[in-house]
């Protein structure tokens, strides 16, 4: 009977040994430890022994089953640990693999490069300053030196909001020339100021025609002010762009709100006029980038101003085109397709 009591706990110990996992040892102890277990069995049949074998085989049979109970509890704590382990392993962090690259975003190229223009203003002594981009027909055209039913309306194409209101017609600015009136209403002089803004017009798209886009008005008023003053700062501005060779020219043009007006262009940065194909002069040796004059007597009288003291001037720029030129970009529509591969390459 003992003999068999150590076979069976030898047989219980190695089968301990051989369960991997918590359900294999609760089926371990359900066989030796449960009620009807093999161990259990031994115990109840006690009773059938002559009484004088009783005492030594059950306090054997006692003694492995509590070898077993401490057994399985040993092997229940070894399990639960290689179990925590496999789990750690299986959730563990490389962090010495190398991290996802996160892409930077970047300033759209035409906010680029009316932010260096500002800049260059900003070190001549003008102020930033905005308006807005619907506007009242009063400071668009009106305060401009253009009446209503003037011809050079026709001059823009215009976007008009629906209703007009007791002040007057509303509509998409444009140009940033509102800005003019707008300024000097609020202020006395000396007004040296430049407005970054979108404009609008009621026209067809194609390589050079957007309905939407920036300008950067520029205004200076004060006494004595001359065209040699808006010469020296115009100059300035495109051999700070374009390079320190850059030379200017001005043409007669004609806008209402300025006279005399100027039609100004810069010497081509790329072939300097020698290039008779070259592709972002188109041979001309000179690239016209903004219209300008002397700010028109009528405009300063508008909002105040003696025109017998004071004088001015004022030009607008098209930031898309200047963009064009520095960068020989073909088509003003490309910066509003919202392309990436073409956006990521301004940076
Ligand atoms: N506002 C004019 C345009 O959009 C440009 C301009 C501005 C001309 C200021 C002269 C003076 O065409």
């Amino acid at each position: 009977m003992i003999d068999e009591l150590q076979a069976l706990r030898d047989e219980a110990l190695a089968a301990l040994a051989a369960a991997a996992d918590a359900a294999a040892l609760e089926q371990w102890r359900i066989t030796y430890l449960g009620k009807k277990g093999r161990l259990t069995t031994v115990l109840r049949g006690l009773g059938a022994l002559p009484p004088a074998e009783r005492p030594r085989v059950g306090q054997v049979a006692n003694e492995i089953k509590a070898l077993l109970e401490s057994a399985g509890a040993a092997r229940a704590e070894e399990i639960k640990r290689q179990e925590r382990q496999r789990s750690l392993q299986a959730e563990a962090v490389d962090v010495t693999l190398p991290g996802r690259p996160v892409r930077l975003g970047q300033h759209h190229i035409v906010t680029q490069v009316i932010r260096e223009i500002l800049d260059i203003y900003i070190g001549l002594g003008f102020q930033v300053v905005e308006g807005p981009e619907v506007e009242w027909d009063r400071y668009n055209f009106e305060m401009l030196n253009i009446p209503k039913d003037h011809p050079a309306r026709d001059i823009w194409d215009t976007y008009y909001i629906a209703h007009p209101t007791r002040m007057g017609e509303m509509l998409m600015r444009t140009h940033t020339s509102p800005a003019q009136p707008r300024v000097m209403e609020r202020t006395r002089p000396p007004v040296r100021v430049v407005v970054p803004g979108k404009v609008y017009r009621f026209e067809a798209t194609d390589a050079t025609h957007e309905t939407m886009f920036y300008q950067i008005e520029g205004l200076a008023v004060d006494e004595g002010i001359t065209f040699g003053d808006m010469k020296g700062v115009l100059t300035t501005m495109a051999k700070r762009l374009f390079g320190e060779e850059r030379r200017v020219r001005f043409r007669c043009d004609y806008f209402p709100f300025t006279e005399p007006s100027a039609e100004v262009a810069i010497s081509c940065h790329r072939c300097d006029g020698k290039d008779p194909d070259c592709r972002v002069c188109k041979g001309s040796g000179w690239l016209e980038i903004l219209g300008a004059g002397m700010v028109h007597p009528n405009v300063l009288a508008g909002v105040g101003y003696d025109p017998l003291i004071y004088s001015g001037f004022a030009f607008g720029l098209g930031p898309e085109r200047v963009a064009m030129l520095k960068y020989g970009i073909d088509d003003i529509r490309l910066f509003y397709g919202n392309d990436l591969r073409f956006l990521r390459q301004f940076r």
